[in-house]
Formats: structure tokens, sequence, C-alpha cells
């Protein structure tokens, strides 16, 4: 059976690269999968938050799934911690996955930074919660950045391993092809690496101290613009030819996301831009960010003035939610061996 999952962090500043990157692919895989969007809290505290702040930031994100056409009621949409299911796999994997393994990922690497000794075991043990999150309703299929294939990876080895190290129970209960699939990352749609408008070969991130590097999508039109006006550029003119972006970091980026915005293909932006100054494409770009994510804006604010019509959406997915991975649950504790009702 298909199975799309996903997750993004409540940790603000909600961007255009998530968006393209990810939500606007949660949107497109509605009609062809039955879709589980989970606002991914217990990540979240992996960096200390400030609890108010996580507060609303879990229920940003819900609002941004909601308004960009996420359906809570064909689909569901819950935050993780509503599911102990989550933690309760996690732990189980903590036991699969290997150091080497952990060792491994650079987004630890890079989270973490110089002072790893001061890093928390929840970070450093982040993506075998995230192989829980998606195997925990057994998904085949997981819409992601370009940034998340390392974990992806990860979270088919945590399954090759478990699917191995229980072969025998597995088979036992009638699970031919091993008890965990091997999940597919869809890395795809209109931009699966947006990048940082203060530097090229940044990615557009949450983290990132300064605002100006990234369109939040509780931006409103004034602010894009601004931010847009400020993008940095280089001094030659826009090409005709995408070959003309080699090199070229920053023109690249904005002419990705202009492209993903109008959804066309680079080369039909540069048809019409090539050859002119940044200046007219700028303005051109502004319209365009307004215009695409103005309504999706609005509409997040309008959710947002209703806290309790959201947590009562998350309410409900995660009563669902917990239907499904708690049927999971049940098959691994007694693969493992585990003794209960
Ligand atoms: P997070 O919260 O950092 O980002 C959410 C989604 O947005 C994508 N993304 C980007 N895509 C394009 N350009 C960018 N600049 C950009 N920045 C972020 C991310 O790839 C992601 O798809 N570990 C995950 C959350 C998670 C998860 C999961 C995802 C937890 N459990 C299970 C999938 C399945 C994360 O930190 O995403």
């Amino acid at each position: 059976k298909e199975q799309v999952f996903s997750g993004v962090q409540p940790t603000g500043n909600l961007h255009l690269g998530n968006y393209l990157g990810a939500i606007v692919n949660f949107v497109a895989l509605q009609s062809r999968f039955s879709c589980v969007y989970c606002v991914v809290d217990l990540h979240a505290i992996t960096v200390w938050q400030d609890p108010a702040v996580l507060t609303r930031s879990i229920r940003e994100v819900t609002a941004a799934f909601l308004a960009a056409g996420v359906d809570p009621k064909a689909h569901i949409v819950f935050n993780q911690s509503q599911v102990a299911e989550h933690a309760e796999l996690a732990w189980v994997f903590n036991c699969v996955a290997r150091l080497g393994w952990m060792n491994r990922m650079t987004q630890f690497k890079e989270k973490a930074g110089k002072d790893r000794e001061n890093a928390s075991l929840g970070l450093y043990a982040y993506p075998s919660l995230m192989a829980a999150d998606i195997l925990v309703y057994r998904a085949t299929h997981v819409p992601i950045g370009e940034d998340q294939k390392q974990h992806l990876e990860l979270t088919r080895d945590i399954a090759q391993k478990f699917n191995n190290d229980f072969r025998p129970q597995i088979e036992a209960k009638g699970f031919a092809d091993g008890f965990f699939p091997m999940t597919e990352p869809l890395i795809g749609g209109p931009a699966t690496r947006v990048m940082s408008l203060r530097d090229g070969t940044k990615k557009m991130s949450k983290s990132d101290p300064s605002d100006y590097s990234r369109i939040n999508l509780a931006d409103d039109s004034d602010t894009i613009a601004q931010k847009i006006k400020k993008a940095k550029t280089d001094p030659e003119p826009l090409p005709s030819e995408e070959k003309g972006l080699e090199g070229r970091a920053e023109a690249d980026n904005l002419v990705g996301i202009y492209a993903a915005l109008s959804g066309r293909q680079k080369a039909e932006v540069l048809a019409e831009f090539g050859g002119g100054q940044f200046s007219t494409f700028k303005t051109a770009l502004i319209d365009l960010a307004v215009d695409k994510l103005g309504p999706i804006t609005a509409e997040m604010r309008r959710l947002s003035a209703d806290p309790a019509h959201i947590d009562a959406v998350l309410a409900d997915g995660s009563e669902r939610a917990r239907v499904l991975a708690s049927e999971t649950m049940r098959h691994v504790k007694e693969i493992v061996g585990f003794v209960g009702r």
C-alpha cells in the first residue's frame, strides 16, 4: 500500500524554501496518495526552544499547511508529540541504528558546530526519530527538499537492518517482503534547493541570523519587496540562456525562484528577461512573489486568529494518526519479543 508522510519543524520563520521545496509538493500529492503531514515538535526541541514561541510556531506551521491547500479531512495533519508511538519506535530504532551511521550525518555536524560536546543527545539521535516518523506509518513516499536526502538514506538503512535482524519473526507474521518498506524520497517539484538571498552558495534557512536571507511565509508585501530589492546580485545583465547562469549562484537562485513561482522553466524565464537589467527582473519578481504568496500569508493570518480551530484540527489528526501508528507498534513489539497485552 502506498502512503505519503512528511514533516516540517516548528522552529519559526517558515520560508520560501520550505514552501517550494516541500509544502507545494504536499498539496500536489494529495490527489494520488493517502498523506500524513506532521508538525515535528519533538524534533524542534533538539535545540532549546522558548516554550511560548514553540507553541506559536506549531500553530503557524499548521496554518501554513492549511493555507497552502492541505486538506486535513481527506488526509491527516497533526503534531508529533500527540502521538507517542513516534518516540516509542525511535527508541527501538536507536537500538537498530549503528553509531557509525549516525556519525556520518552532515546535518548533525552543521547544527552541532564546533562545540560538539555541548550538543544535545537528542540532536545526535534526530535522524533515528525521523526514521520512526516515516516508518511508524510504513510510508512508501516522502516529499522533501534536497537537504533531507541523507536522512532518507538512513531511514532505508534502519528499515533494512530491522527487516534482517528480525527476519524469522517477520516472516512468521506473514510479511513476505520485510516489515518496513524501502521508503522513496520524492525530491522534485518547483525548487528542491532554494538558496539564501544574501549568499547564493548557502541554502535558505530558518536559522540564518539575517532575516534578509529569506522570504518568510509570514512576511507582508512591503517586506517581500524590500528583501528582493536588497537581494545580492552581480553587475552583469541576466543571460539569455541557462548556461549563462553557471558560476552566478545569486542570479541562478533568483531565476529559479521566479521559475518555481510562475510554474515555468528557467529557460523560459531567461528568454523573457535575458539581456535586461536586474532591476527590471527584480520588479517582476516582486510582483510575482507578492501575487503568489500574498493570499497564503493572508489565509495564515486569518487561521492564526483562531487558535482553537487549529488545535482542533491537530487533535483530530492526532487521533487518526494514532490509530495507524499504534497498529505498527503492536506488530513491532511482537516482532522484537516484548510481552504485552
Ligand atoms: P525542515 O523543517 O528543516 O524543512 C521542512 C522541509 O523544507 C525543505 N527545505 C527546503 N527545500 C528547498 N530549499 C530550501 N532552502 C529548504 N529548506 C528546507 C526540507 O527539505 C523539508 O522537506 N528533518 C526535517 C523534518 C522532518 C521530516 C520527518 C521530514 C522530521 N521528520 C520525516 C520528512 C519526513 C527538517 O528538519 O525539515
